[in-house]
């Protein structure tokens, strides 16, 4: 059976048991922060089991494509070493969503190995959940009894949590598992007892199945929490599957390897399966495409980046056993795409879609990594012969560089130095790796791919977006930026009619689309370095196909409107304002438009609306656009022509006229045909930017007449609130004037209030020698009130030694007052403003005052009491 068949043999079974059949998920994870990758086929579930999301079946099967590189997860180092694990693998698997449980699993797993893919009884071995302690979980006696109808009882084998309770990842739905092992060893070599052997590291007696009773959710603080419901999640192996029904003793010997091997042999003139070290290479190389294809054509381009460097991982290492073991110095990596495309034609037509674009992302990166590689070879030699003369070990630094810059491995590194007797500074090169690490941290990054480019490279990119709303166009290279949480591509068009931003004016969004109907959203478009970049949430599946560009016609008309409205108020406010007036800076939106310019002051309202105004007149007056493309920049100039300081001009320049008289200036940006298109022009605002520049911001067309909807609405609603008045502004005046009359009698009725107040407090003051002294704590309603008080007081009752701490707890206020009668003071010598300050400080505070009368305020609230005992005994003291 080829492993098309059996694939198929497998779903078919799970379709006759009525599972839906579904397509693999994509390898590459959008949308989930605990995982880059799909790393099990439950993924795309995964909210079923937690019960976030109703699934359509409850039964369902299928093949997905997984990657087990990064995170819990993680066989990168042995693929390739060992016959059996991969980085992508297909699994096969079966799932029930609350539906059926362990019975039906086992039943179905049973009858398929044994009755359509005929797997000897003999060679199967079985294993189940033998409980924790630690977790206070159970041993599945369940799943014990239900084997036991198939299998002796010695072959069915309990493991702990390690083997058979499975876990997603650090959170998210799990449950104890039961696995299907095969023995997988020839009968007349099998004279150690297979129960031995289960999951046991033994290239022969391998699992190929893991059935899971999903019943817990994963908690981040590491509890385990009851699902809604229980479930079924199952993952077979496709390739091991396939090899043990073919016979083999390797899952790389199946047919859906041995096609690429063979390539390989051929290309590097070295057979397989006569020398392990060169094996190993080409299991590497063989199994690293199929990762990289897959993702790639997911997605995903390799990078420095998360998922991206993940990938650029996987291919760097296939590259470096090619370059190092097989001993091939030039790309040769990608021509393996077309064969892996044809092996995975009907399960995952994605590949043969995009093979030239996979293929031309994979060349690039040999080619890029294998130049780094070479040079980072020479780097490392010279730096073994420097050490050998020193007798010194090969620095830290040097092998930092190694790896950071030239991508080599520290084991790789070490690997060389010791075959050249030379020691390497591990110690070192773990320093400088962790400063490197902290680095990165700080930098916020943008990280872009190198540029990829098709076959039509060759061609010109040129906008023609002056002219044109939509043209014909080629791809001729594009990339993949990563910033922060923004992903995007980045395309560079033959022709373009999208606008760059520049000028001020920003860059155009719009459609690129091709005869299919498939259409890709342009989001953005700029320059760099002098090529007009697209940006795009993805790329087309079909690169090389002619496509239409189109620039969005409402998103351009409006900054097409608020350019030359830009334009005329330059000229305008020459006018008015006088011929110092030149452009600082200018924003040209949809929405709207911002010019600074110079100016020593505030613009007056009176010269803004004379601004307004004629910038409205030339609209009204319905000027034609004069436009000179190729004009000689002296010629410009001498035509009148507005040249920016700063700008950087050349001989030919383009110039754009409104009225000869009135505007013309050198711009590339887009600009109406006739001035009557901008429709009204309004302006928004005046304000300062720095010292002699000032700002206007405007907006134009259809954004007047919402500026004067709402204008409108406000008013409105102001009528309606202030009934009776035609003008509300004359409303709001009589209101503010009852206001202000209002606030008066108020503070004049606090102020006999505080008086009266003031009367009861010095009832409280009580006799020392021959003084009347009064220390006292006072709650107010607001901080107003202490003051009112104070001075009631001072004005009426500052014949008593006083001493007051106010205090509001809800407000948090605490405040002193301290009164001295002034014969006190002058004959005693005490002074208010002394004492109070002295108090201050133990409330957190600060005040002062005269000999007579002073206040402070302060912090502490609590301390208030203390700081009143206080008081009262320094002034007993002083009396
Ligand atoms: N989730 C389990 C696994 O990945 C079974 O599909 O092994």
């Amino acid at each position: 059976m080829t492993a098309k068949e059996i694939r198929q043999q497998f779903l078919d079974f799970f379709s006759s048991k009525n599972h839906q059949i579904v397509s693999s998920a994509p390898i590459v994870i959008h949308n989930d922060p605990t995982l880059l990758f799909t790393n099990a086929g439950m993924n795309q579930f995964k909210n079923y089991f937690l019960g976030n999301s109703i699934p359509k079946s409850l039964r369902v099967a299928d093949t997905q494509k997984c990657l087990r590189v990064s995170g819990k997860h993680n066989d990168l180092e042995e693929v390739g070493i060992d016959t059996y694990h991969h980085t992508m693998f297909e699994m096969l698997g079966n799932w029930s969503f609350g539906d059926y449980f362990k019975k039906e699993a086992i039943d179905w797993a049973w009858e398929l190995l044994t009755e359509i893919y005929k797997i000897d009884v003999d060679d199967i071995y079985v294993s189940y959940f033998g409980g924790d302690d630690k977790e206070n979980l159970e041993a599945d006696l369940e799943a014990k009894e239900l084997w036991m109808r198939y299998l002796p009882e010695h072959k069915i084998l309990p493991f702990g949590k390690k083997d058979n309770f499975w876990e997603m990842g650090e959170t998210g739905p799990c449950g104890p598992c039961s696995e299907i092992h095969i023995d997988n060893r020839p009968k007349n070599e099998r004279n150690e007892d297979a129960i031995l052997l289960v999951n046991n590291d033994h290239p022969q007696v391998i699992e190929i199945w893991n059935l899971v009773f999903m019943q817990f959710n994963r908690m981040a603080d590491s509890s385990l929490v009851a699902l809604p419901n229980k479930h079924v999640d199952t993952g077979m192996g496709l390739e091991r599957l396939v090899r043990i029904l073919q016979n083999k003793t390797s899952n790389y010997e199946t047919d859906l390897f041995m096609p690429l091997i063979a390539d390989i042999s051929a290309m590097s003139g070295i057979p397989y399966g006569e020398n392990e070290k060169t094996d190993i290479a080409m299991r590497v190389i063989a199994d690293h495409i199929r990762a990289v294809s897959c993702t790639i054509a997911d997605g995903k381009l390799p990078s420095n980046n998360k998922a991206g460097y993940v990938i650029r991982r996987i291919l760097r290492r296939a590259i470096r056993y090619g370059y190092s073991v097989l001993n091939i110095q030039e790309p040769f990596i990608y021509s393996l795409v077309s064969r892996l495309a044809s092996i995975f034609e009907e399960v995952f037509p994605e590949i043969i879609q995009q093979e030239d674009f996979i293929k031309k992302v994979v060349k690039e990166e040999e080619l890029s990594f294998l130049r780094t590689l070479e040079k980072g070879t020479k780097l490392l030699e010279f730096h073994i012969a420097e050490c050998k003369k020193t007798a010194s070990k090969l620095d830290g630094k040097t092998a930092f560089e190694l790896y950071d810059t030239f991508g080599f491995p520290i084991d790789l590194t070490m690997l060389i130095a010791q075959e050249n007797d030379t020691e390497v500074d591990l110690e070192g090169f773990e320093e400088e790796l962790a400063a490197q690490k902290n680095r990165s941290k700080q930098a916020s990054k943008k990280v872009v791919s190198d540029w990829i480019e098709t076959k039509y490279k060759e061609e010109k990119n040129e906008f023609v977006g002056y002219d044109f709303n939509n043209v014909e166009t080629r791809i001729l290279k594009f990339r993949q930026v990563e910033e922060k949480d923004d992903e995007y591509y980045e395309i560079v068009l033959s022709k373009t009619p999208f606008y760059a931003a520049g000028g001020g004016q920003i860059g155009d969004i719009g459609t690129l689309s091709n005869s299919d109907g498939e259409t890709i959203e342009i989001l953005d478009t700029y320059k760099e370095n002098d090529l007009i970049i697209c940006k795009a949430l993805e790329i087309p599946k079909n690169i090389d196909d002619l496509f239409t560009a189109k620039y969005n016609n409402e998103s351009r008309n409006s900054s097409t409107r608020n350019h030359s409205a830009t334009h005329l108020l330059h000229a305008a406010l020459r006018q008015v304002l006088g011929t110092h007036v030149s452009q600082k800076g200018s924003y040209v939106g949809t929405d709207r438009l911002r010019f600074d310019f110079s100016n020593p002051g505030k613009v007056s309202e009176e010269d803004l609306q004379k601004v307004e105004k004629i910038v409205n007149d030339k609209i009204l007056m319905s000027l034609p656009l004069e436009e000179f493309r190729n004009i000689n920049y002296d010629e410009a100039i001498s035509k009148g022509a507005m040249a920016l300081f700063g700008e950087k001009y050349g001989d030919k320049v383009r110039m754009i006229v409104f009225d000869s008289d009135f505007s013309a200036e050198l711009c590339g940006g887009t600009h109406v045909t006739n001035t009557s298109a901008i429709g009204l022009f309004k302006i928004t605002s005046e304000s300062a930017v720095a010292a002699g520049v000032r700002r206007i911001e405007a907006i134009t067309g259809v954004e007047v007449i919402n500026y004067l909807n709402e204008l409108e609405h406000i008013v409105n609603e102001s009528k309606t609130l202030i009934k009776g008045y035609q003008n509300p502004a004359e409303g709001i005046k009589i209101l503010l004037e009852e206001k202000a009359l209002l606030h008066k009698k108020i503070e004049d009725f606090e102020r006999k209030e505080a008086k009266i107040l003031a009367s009861e407090i010095i009832k409280n003051a009580e006799d020392f020698k021959e003084f009347k002294l009064l220390v006292q704590e006072y709650e107010v309603d607001k901080a107003s009130k202490a003051k009112d008080i104070s001075n009631a007081l001072k004005d009426h009752f500052n014949d008593i030694i006083t001493l007051i701490g106010f205090k509001n707890e809800a407000l948090n206020f605490v405040s002193l007052t301290v009164i001295i009668p002034k014969e006190v003071s002058d004959n005693k010598k005490i002074k208010a403003g002394d004492i109070v300050k002295d108090l201050s400080k133990l409330i957190g505070g600060g005040g002062g005052g005269s000999p007579t009368f002073a206040t402070a305020g302060g912090k502490d609230l609590d301390k208030l009491p203390e700081v009143l005992a206080k008081g009262k005994e320094i002034l007993t003291n002083l009396l």
